[in-house]
């Protein structure tokens, strides 16, 4: 198992939403969904929302778009995405234990999973997401998003 205890996640500058945006475009699962560089950046710079970037001194590694209000009260990750050099060595974890730990008088933290992302539902169900909804037809014609909830202990 790596260590991740040089990897620091802080509020994002300016010139890193272009990096995020490249990120989410050219991978799943907003590939299937249709969403551009354009599109993404759009919702990288949706009203309400924080975006957080992971780093390795000057290596980006992942980032999370966070809305502090954004289900019925409580804090929503809007997207979290990992570059895919640096996928499965801890990271995604990381900035998904910082959103928890973001607001520290929520006591919910919800997110959506797209139907046919099985492996970041299953990294969401290990950590205690569990599925309290499906919107179908949401992002995509034929997709459905699935609403997910976890108590902050
Ligand atoms: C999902 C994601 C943020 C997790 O970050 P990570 O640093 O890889 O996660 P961790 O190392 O903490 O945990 C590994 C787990 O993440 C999930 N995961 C790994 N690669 C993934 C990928 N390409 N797509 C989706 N989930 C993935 C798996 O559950 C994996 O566990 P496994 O190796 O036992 O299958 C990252 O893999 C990613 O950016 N994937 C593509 C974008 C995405 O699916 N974002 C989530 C949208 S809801």
């Amino acid at each position: 198992m790596n260590s991740n205890d040089d990897v620091v996640i802080g509020p994002a500058a300016e010139a890193d939403y272009d990096w995020c945006a490249r990120l989410m475009a050219g991978t799943e699962p907003w590939i299937t969904l249709g969403r551009d560089v354009p599109r993404c950046t759009a919702s990288l710079r949706r009203p309400h929302a924080e975006l957080f970037l992971a780093r390795r001194g000057a290596q980006r590694l992942g980032f999370i778009l966070l809305q502090a209000q954004g289900v019925a009260g409580s804090p929503y990750v809007a997207s979290v995405a990992v570059a895919a050099e640096a996928r499965g060595l801890g990271v995604g974890s990381e900035l998904l234990h910082f959103a928890e730990r973001r607001y520290p008088a929520a006591r919910h933290i919800f997110l959506c999973v797209s139907d046919f992302n099985t492996r970041a539902r299953a990294l969401y169900e290990r950590r205690g997401y569990t599925l309290v909804g499906e919107l179908k037809d949401y992002a995509a014609p034929g997709r459905s998003e699935l609403l997910m909830h976890k108590v902050i202990e």
